[in-house]
């Protein structure tokens, strides 16, 4: 595929809103929204694509879905509906532990990811379903989810989470961006708003030539596509006037990072928010590294661009697999991911911009404010030596008995050991956390050699290993996340809060039911096979 760059424009993505309106106040509403099988368009020249997609009916669904809008305290009920054909449209591996209905038909659970969520609503892999609820898998309860909303405001995205098709459900569309406003604490922001104030769902694609989306039926260990699209459009361009705009960047890719910046470092990224949680001030920064499920809110302000400049593209030049990997991206290819067109000075504006950079964000129980850490937890990551090309952590599987039962309402400290040469982006659900520093590890491969032996950081006596030099956290990524990068070689130190951050206060619905959460690596294909561990919370 030869595809002309920047020939479509970038697509709004639509929105729902997650509640209603009577006399003047918000209420709870139920939403139905299914998933669908269609065709999408990913360019101007390209044959149309066979996806999986949500939307509220087959006509308005799209890639991503809409983007649901809740409000903060109005709990949100949604039943997900499965409307998929008998088959998936992707080869799947039978060889990785997988949801297989017996009637046949393709397994779905949606998970919000970055939600604050009793159990039963959270998607657990084995809570998937079929068409019309035909089937399902062990762990199903019920068809409507309610969503409590209880968190602080901040950008949050619900995909697909059924066991072992994850990547591929993903990969045909199944993704698509949920947001939770708080108008007290955000009106007087002044953010960018309205049609200043948009989402760019990023994720790289391999198309064949008849338009389908390729990947091998076989599991390997990381997807990478050549294609970069943005809001489902492969190399689209944005018109912009010159003034601020809000950008919500999330890369919802399997497995590719990014590392983007503008026309390389031609305008900042002011970084308002990441993940769920606001910054507890803007951070302004030149690049932007996300991984896979990361979020980046900014500001980007194109008033400041030089009048004669009238052209501006987001680059990425991420190495992959991130960050020792032996792909380069080609800047002509993978290295583009978007064009900004701006209007000519004096054209300008269709309303003057009233938007402001704030002074201050929001401020959340900082780490030295929440209750000090009950547990520490060592959580190490490596290839599993028996099942070779397996990804496990601490040796075991999804289906090994839980050893993650932290407490509801207390605070953990994670200690985060890369053993393998990739980055991996840690999530877990339900809680939201943030990594405090990152201590390289001395002596790597005689601590490596034995952890693969003795599978015991007592044993191989980390804390001889642990020692330094420290990696401070870049400042952009100072609050509390939903997802964080773990560097290979590297022990990093996440603290973990399975309580409310913003109110510093523990959940307000029990935590503690069946079945239970997972935490895992959001690398597409290593979740699926088998980066990825139940998480118990114990009242
Ligand atoms: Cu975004 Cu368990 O996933
Ligand atoms: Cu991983």
């Amino acid at each position: 595929l030869n595809l002309t760059k920047y020939v479509d424009s970038l697509p709004r993505i639509a929105k729902i809103r997650g509640y209603g309106i009577r006399h003047g106040r918000p209420v709870p509403i139920k939403l139905t929204i299914g998933m669908y099988s269609k065709t999408w368009q990913f360019h101007r020249d390209m044959p149309p694509t066979p996806v999986f997609v949500y939307g509220q009916s087959l006509q308005t669904a799209t890639f991503p879905g809409p983007t649901i809008v809740a409000r903060q305290g109005v709990p949100l009920a949604v039943e997900w509906q499965n409307h998929l054909p008998d088959a998936h449209i992707l080869p799947w591996d039978p060889k990785v532990p997988t949801a297989i209905p017996k009637k046949g038909g393709v397994p779905t659970v949606v998970h919000l990811h970055g939600g604050a969520h009793p159990p039963e609503f959270d998607g657990h892999a084995f809570a998937w379903f079929t068409r019309d609820f035909a089937e399902n898998g062990s762990t199903w309860t019920r068809k409507t989810y309610t969503y409590p909303n209880v968190q602080a405001p901040g950008n949050l995205w619900y995909h697909d989470h059924a066991l072992g098709l994850t990547r591929v459900s993903l990969l045909a569309g199944l993704l698509a961006a949920y947001v939770i406003e708080k108008p007290e604490l955000e009106d007087p922001m002044n953010l960018p708003c309205g049609d200043h104030d948009l989402h760019l769902v990023i994720a790289d694609r391999e198309f064949y030539t008849n338009g389908s989306i390729s990947i091998d039926r076989e599991w390997k260990p990381e997807y990478f596509g050549l294609v970069i699209t943005v809001n489902g459009k492969a190399w689209p361009y944005l018109s912009v006037q010159r003034r601020r705009y809000r950008l919500r960047i999330l890369n919802a890719s399997n497995a590719r990072y990014f590392n983007v910046t503008l026309s390389n470092g031609a305008l900042p990224f002011t970084v308002i928010g990441s993940d769920s949680s606001y910054l507890s001030r803007p951070v302004t920064v030149s690049n932007l590294v996300l991984s896979p499920a990361e979020i980046f809110d900014v500001i980007v302000d194109f008033s400041r661009l030089p009048a004669a400049m009238t052209e501006i593209e987001m680059l990425n030049t991420a190495p992959y697999p991130f960050p020792n990997g032996p792909n380069v991206t080609d800047p002509n290819l993978d290295g583009k991911v978007m064009l900004f067109k701006v209007a000519g000075k004096g054209k300008v504006d269709d309303m003057p911009d009233k938007s402001k950079v704030p002074e201050h964000g929001v401020p959340y129980a900082s780490v030295a404010a929440l209750p000090p850490p009950t547990t520490t937890r060592y959580i190490v990551l490596y290839e599993n030596q028996t099942a070779p090309g397996n990804l496990y952590i601490n040796g075991l599987r999804l289906e090994d008995p839980v050893t993650e039962t932290p407490k509801s309402g207390t605070t953990e400290l994670w200690q985060v050991i890369n053993l393998t040469g990739d980055n991996h982006p840690l999530h877990l659900h339900i809680a939201t956390f943030q990594a405090i520093k990152m201590t390289k590890i001395e002596g790597f491969q005689v601590f490596k050699d034995c952890m693969i032996k003795n599978n015991n950081t007592a044993t191989c006596n980390l804390d001889q290993h642990a020692v330094g030099p420290v990696v401070p956290v870049p400042e952009e990524e100072k609050t509390w996340k939903n997802a964080v990068k773990i560097p290979p070689e590297f022990m990093t130190s996440v603290v973990v809060a399975f309580r409310l951050v913003e109110a510093n206060q523990p959940y307000p619905f029990d935590a503690t039911t069946e079945p239970g959460f997972v935490y895992h690596c959001h690398i597409l294909d290593h979740e699926d096979n088998a980066m990825i561990r139940p998480l118990k919370l114990l009242p």
